[in-house]
């Protein structure tokens, strides 16, 4: 079904029509004029594939928060059309209150902002080992070499896993994150399941290596809930899936897209090395200008009203988070990459509401890090190639990243 729908939204896509190019390459490797072109039509759009779509941050924020959405249709399955509802286990992020509330309690601790503090020093070593490897070679690819392993090194810490091949992870992940946009193909739902059972396998045997020694990291934590009977053995094993693909993922596009985005824009990048406790800026105006995750999908679970439109139970709505940070109302110049925006935490790139990311302090501190350590110690840093994007919509990132530097400190 959702191959099908994959040529539909392409014949759409052909013809014109916006929400349909968001899917589909070469628009969807620049979407910001499509969703200028959608903005300009008013905060709520109804496209011709018959989504209605959120265009601005008021709306896309309001949307979030409202209570009267949720993730699941009434019939209970995970409402996201543009998902492989079936096979893929999303854990919180498939799940409405009271599930969602249960389990997003048990793994909050080990996110809380004071705890991963203690993480920093570690992420540094591990930024700078990573960084000292490719500084000899002169020409690296800064996404399989840098932006890549250093999420993937640090969750694999903070979950207890044994150093595991970065390589395979940063497949599985791929493989998963392109099935947030469908299946593409059945070659593609075998990829999904094959990854899905070798991840599930390897948290099986963690769990209980955690149960007979358990440790001070969150799979020990969530393993004591598990024999408390706060929550259920698969409920375990599909929040460690998240917690690990959601925890590298994404992040590998932030460090990405940032680094592209100071390469395009040497006065800033030149900002940066001159001052590099910017770090934090570039984190967030790069959340803002390019997110790694352009949209979100959100059920009505009532009926209601929703920017002049009645909206019946089971409709279901498209926030662009991505477009809500070039919003012209919310950030003034959107278009310009600029790291001395007053409001530059005033973004939804982490989403809004019950499902806000739960990773986003990690995310931080570790894209932190990254954009200091480059400016640092390869201020010399510049492309040498062209960038290639991902072949997907809702991640949004790059595939390869080539850059060169002659001096290094
Ligand atoms: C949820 C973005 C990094 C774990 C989300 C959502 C967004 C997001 C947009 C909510 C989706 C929705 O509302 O439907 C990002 C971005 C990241 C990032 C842009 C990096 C730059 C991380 C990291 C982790 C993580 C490092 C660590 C484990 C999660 C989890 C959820 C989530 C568990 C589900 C929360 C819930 O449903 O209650 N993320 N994320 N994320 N993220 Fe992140």
């Amino acid at each position: 079904r959702l191959i099908a729908q994959g040529a539909l939204t392409w014949f759409f896509a052909k013809r014109g029509e916006p929400v349909a190019r968001l899917l589909h390459a070469p628009w969807r490797d620049d979407p910001y004029p499509i969703y200028r072109e959608l903005r300009d039509r008013g905060p709520l759009v109804r496209s011709k594939l018959g989504a209605l779509v959120a265009t601005t941050h008021q709306l896309c924020d309001e949307v979030l928060r409202d209570r009267r959405f949720g993730v699941r249709t009434s019939d209970g399955s995970y409402g996201d059309p543009t998902a492989a509802a079936v096979e893929l286990q999303l854990s919180l992020l498939e799940l409405d209150p009271p599930d969602h509330s249960r389990l997003r309690k048990l793994a909050a601790p080990a996110f809380r902002p004071r705890r991963l503090e203690t993480y920093r020093e570690r992420i540094e070593l591990i930024a700078d080992e990573l960084l000292d490897r490719v500084a000899e070679r002169g020409e690296f690819d800064l996404v399989r070499d840098f932006a890549g392993p250093l999420p993937i090194r640090v969750i694999c810490e903070l979950l207890g896993l044994p150093p595991l091949d970065a390589e395979r992870l940063a497949h599985h992940g791929r493989v998963l994150a392109g099935a947030l946009d469908g299946v593409r193909s059945t070659r593609h739902l075998r990829q999904m399941r094959e990854s899905f059972a070798e991840l599930d396998a390897m948290f099986e045997r963690l769990i209980e290596q955690r149960r007979a020694d358990p440790g001070e990291d969150v799979v020990s934590d969530l393993v004591a809930a598990l024999d408390e009977d706060k929550l259920t053995g698969a409920e375990l094993v599909q929040l460690c899936d998240l917690l690990l693909v959601a925890g590298f993922e994404t992040t590998v596009n932030l460090i990405g897209n940032g680094t592209l985005a100071l390469l395009r824009n040497p006065d800033q990048w030149a900002r940066l090395r001159a001052e590099p406790d910017l770090a934090p800026a570039v984190v967030e105006e790069t959340l803002r200008w390019d997110p790694p995750v352009q949209m979100t999908m959100r059920i009505a679970h009532e009926p209601l009203e929703l920017a002049g439109r009645r909206l019946a139970a089971d409709t279901p709505v498209l926030a662009l988070l991505a477009a809500a940070g070039r919003d012209p109302a919310a950030h003034p110049d959107p278009d310009r990459f600029d790291l001395d925006r007053p409001d530059r935490a005033d973004h939804l790139a982490f989403s809004s509401g019950v499902h806000y990311c739960l990773g986003a302090p990690l995310a931080r501190l570790e894209a932190e890090v990254a954009f200091r350590a480059l400016a640092t110690r390869l201020p010399h840093l510049r492309r040498a190639g062209a960038a290639t994007r991902r072949p997907t919509s809702i991640i949004h990132g790059l595939a390869a990243l080539p850059v060169a530097t002659n001096r290094t400190l």
